[in-house]
This record gives structure tokens, C-alpha cells and sequence, in this order.
């Protein structure tokens, strides 16, 4: 099998503007996802995903396996195989993010929020401080588990209320009978953006 760094060396980008191109990979790579710092590949004929930074990110490939490595036997949480200097081999986690579920209509649950927390509060007994909790950082697995991944900011001192506002939501809207449980990716969006943007904040 080819060497973890030789596939993450196979990966090319180009950037333009501010959006990153992948312009070249390895055939054994397949594209699963990407976020505003890296792309997530699944290497094929494994249960494993290599998540290749983009250039102005590539620091936080160290952070972000040492905290994996704080995080390791917590079964919330990928395991760590390997890292490089822009690059982080972790468990493949066969599933949907919250943000797909969404978008798919699978029901979320109150025992899955539970779940959550109860994963965020095992990584704060760890001295962490789980932070850029998001609907695309948490997957729900084909048995219906929870799993929680991109922990690169965990250690952060700032306090991130991000979990705290979806939960509300969750609480306050979702959980009604009648609110729509299926959302276009669209709207979703536009959601996130003008919650970054604080144009909304926690929901009445
Ligand atoms: N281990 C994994 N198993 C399955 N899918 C994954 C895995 N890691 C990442 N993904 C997919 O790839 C997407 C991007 O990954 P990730 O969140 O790690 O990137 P990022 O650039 O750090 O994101 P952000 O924009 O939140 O900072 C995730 O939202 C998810 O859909
Ligand atoms: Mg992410």
C-alpha cells in the first residue's frame, strides 16, 4: 500500500481568489468532503480519511492530532493513525453530518443531542474546550451514533457558544411537531451565513 505522505504529496491544489481548486490526487483518494481548511479524502479499500490542508492552513494539522491524540480512547472521537506537516489520518466515519441530515430529512433526536453533549463534556474532562461546533462537524452513524470530528480548535480559550445556539434551536424549533424537519442545502446556508455574519443570533 502507498505511504500515507506520499498520498498526501499527490494532492495539488491551486488557489484562486479565496477558493481552493483541487487540481490533482491519487486514484486511491476518493473526495468525501471539504471545509474552509482542508479536504477530506477517503482512501479507498480502507476505513480511513486523509485530510489535506490548504496552504495558509497547514499548521493546523499539528494542533489538530495532538489533540486527536489527547482525545484517543474516547470512542466520540476518531482515531488518529498518522500525521504530516499538512496532513492527518483519522478514521473514516460512514454516516451523515447534522448539516446532510438536514438536507436529507433524517430525524435528529433528543437522546442524539444528549449524546453530544455528553461527548463535548468527556473532551472538557480532558482539559479541552470544545469549540467550532457545527452542523458539518457532526456525523451521525448508520446505527445512529454520534460522532464528533474536526477538533482542531479545542483548544482555544475563547468560549465558542456555537453548540450552546444549535441546541437551543433545536429545543425551541426543531423539536416542534410541526416545524419542518427537511431543509433545502439553500437555506441552510443562508442560515449559517447570517448567523456568522450575527445578523441572527440564538433564536428568540
Ligand atoms: N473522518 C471523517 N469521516 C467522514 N467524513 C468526514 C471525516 N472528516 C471529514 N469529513 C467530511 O469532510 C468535511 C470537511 O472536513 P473538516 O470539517 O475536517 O474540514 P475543515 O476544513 O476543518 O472544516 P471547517 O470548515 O469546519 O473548519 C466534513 O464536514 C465531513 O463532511
Ligand atoms: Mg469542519
Amino acid at each position: 500500500m502507498k505511504s500515507f505522505s506520499s498520498l498526501a504529496k499527490s494532492v495539488k491544489f491551486t488557489q484562486i481568489g479565496s477558493e481552493t481548486r483541487l487540481d490533482e490526487k491519487d486514484a486511491d483518494l476518493e473526495f468525501i468532503g471539504r471545509g474552509r481548511s482542508a479536504y477530506v479524502f477517503k482512501i479507498r479499500g480502507t476505513n480511513k480519511v486523509l485530510k489535506v490542508f490548504f496552504a495558509p492552513f497547514e499548521k493546523i494539522a499539528k494542533e489538530e492530532a495532538n489533540i486527536y491524540t489527547i482525545l484517543q480512547g474516547i470512542h466520540y472521537y476518531p482515531n488518529i493513525y498518522e500525521h504530516g506537516p499538512n496532513y492527518l489520518v483519522i478514521d473514516y466515519i460512514a454516516g451523515d453530518t447534522l448539516f446532510n441530515c438536514l438536507v436529507k430529512g433524517i430525524a435528529v433526536t433528543e437522546a442524539q443531542i444528549s449524546e453530544i453533549d455528553y461527548a463535548l463534556d468527556m473532551a472538557r474532562a480532558r482539559n479541552l474546550n470544545p469549540s467550532d461546533i457545527h452542523l458539518r462537524n457532526i456525523l451521525i452513524t448508520k446505527e445512529g451514533r454520534i460522532k464528533i470530528i474536526d477538533v482542531a480548535r479545542f483548544r482555544q480559550t475563547k468560549k465558542c457558544k456555537q453548540w450552546d445556539d444549535l441546541k437551543s434551536a433545536f429545543y425551541r424549533l426543531y423539536r416542534r411537531r410541526l416545524f419542518p424537519k427537511k431543509a433545502p442545502e439553500w437555506v441552510l446556508n443562508l442560515i449559517a451565513f447570517l448567523y456568522k455574519k450575527r445578523l441572527i443570533s440564538a433564536l428568540p
